[in-house]
């Protein structure tokens, strides 16, 4: 008797494990739907040698490859693959910043979507990644990768990149913070992060600031939360534009003499962004351009180009008097990206440096 319930017993243990692993795995329907959007980089590059970590091709591989490329995607994810373009990121432009956050937008208004992974050169991925922080209109994990060394190299990062971002962008962690940016194992705030190293795997930080969190093996791990406005929260709406308000950046240095800030005011840009030296400061032989430029309708943002910290409303400079705006602890290329969105509002300084001080 004891021998039948013995045997009983554990056919019905082995029926129990068999249902509790039926119900935890993740079955196709289970998995999350991640859209793969490629817009070029050394990510889909390719050199000609597999130790060829510099002087490489970017932008030649297809999406449809770099899903291929990494078939364990197919374990952790539904994923399907759209080229938005096919470019080193130092071209990229504002027709395909437009296309990419309108393709978005649509994308994540579908229910059979839960996130976005974007693939991206490192030159700009840190403008790209700020630009959809203020235009995506919905909470869903959207996350841009790229890699520093091309996958044809030995210990390419780009592969386990595109394999943890996707994971992230199929997370509910990663949910409601804003676009990420995921490589190296660390997740940073598109606000935040920026390129800090020419040709190192760790080059992207967020100076004084840090990562929002890290990859343990296949987890992401996320100790704090984006606090300024993003997604969901902005107020900018690119759904109907077809370009964006020019803006460019002057750059500050000894014996600068302001014919920089000249030529741009001719150009009719709508914006500058000053990148001061040391905390924003703008040199008295600039001030004729900068009052020319402001006749003439030309918003100055002060940012600067030491890399830290804020730069403070009326600091080094009377911006009450000049109508400058502070831009915050913004670096320069980021603070333009802010200033273009802001002036497609409006091109009053107040209404502007709100902004800087909510985004
Ligand atoms: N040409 C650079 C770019 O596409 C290569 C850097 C990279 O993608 O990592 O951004």
């Amino acid at each position: 008797m004891n021998r039948k319930i013995y045997i009983s017993l554990a056919i019905l243990c082995v029926l129990v494990l068999s249902l509790q692993a039926a119900c935890f795995a993740r079955t196709p329907d289970k998995l999350p739907n991640v859209k793969i959007l490629a817009t070029g980089g050394t990510i889909a590059g390719s050199g000609a040698t597999n130790t060829t970590t510099v002087g490489y091709t970017a932008a030649v591989t297809p999406v449809d490859a770099l899903i291929n490329n990494v078939p364990e995607l197919k374990k952790i994810a539904n994923v399907s693959g759209e080229q938005i373009s096919q470019i080193a990121s130092e071209n990229m432009t504002n027709e395909v910043w437009l296309k990419l956050a309108k393709q978005v937008n649509t994308l994540l208004s579908q229910d059979d979507v839960d996130g976005i992974v974007i693939t991206h050169g490192t030159d700009t991925l840190e403008e790209t990644a700020y630009f959809l922080n203020l235009v995506v209109k919905s909470e869903k994990p959207v996350v841009v990768v790229g890699s520093m060394r091309p996958p044809t190299a030995m210990s390419a990062d780009g592969m386990l990149n595109l394999y943890r971002a996707t994971i992230l962008a199929g997370s509910r962690e990663a949910a409601g913070k804003g676009v990420l940016v995921m490589l190296n194992d660390t997740i940073h705030a598109g606000r935040d992060v920026t390129k800090t190293i020419t040709d190192r795997v760790d080059t992207f930080r967020a100076p004084e600031i840090g990562p929002l969190g890290f990859f343990t093996g296949d987890k992401p791990v996320f100790y704090r939360a984006p606090l300024r406005k993003h997604t969901v929260f902005t107020e900018f709406d690119i759904s109907q534009l077809t370009d964006l308000p020019r803006v460019d950046i002057v750059y500050h240095y000894a014996n600068n003499t302001g014919d920089v800030i000249k030529a741009l005011t001719q150009a009719g840009v709508k914006g500058i962004v000053h990148a001061g030296t040391g905390n924003g400061s703008i040199g008295k032989v600039e001030y004729p351009a900068v009052e020319a430029a402001q006749e003439k309708g030309v918003v100055i943002v002060r940012s600067a180009r030491v890399g830290n910290g804020i730069v403070a409303r009326n600091g080094e400079a009377n911006d009450d008097k000049y109508n400058f705006v502070a831009g915050d602890n913004l670096n320069p290329q980021k603070a333009r990206i802010l200033l273009m969105l802001a002036l497609t509002k409006t091109s009053n300084p107040e209404d502007i440096q709100r902004m800087f001080w909510e985004y």
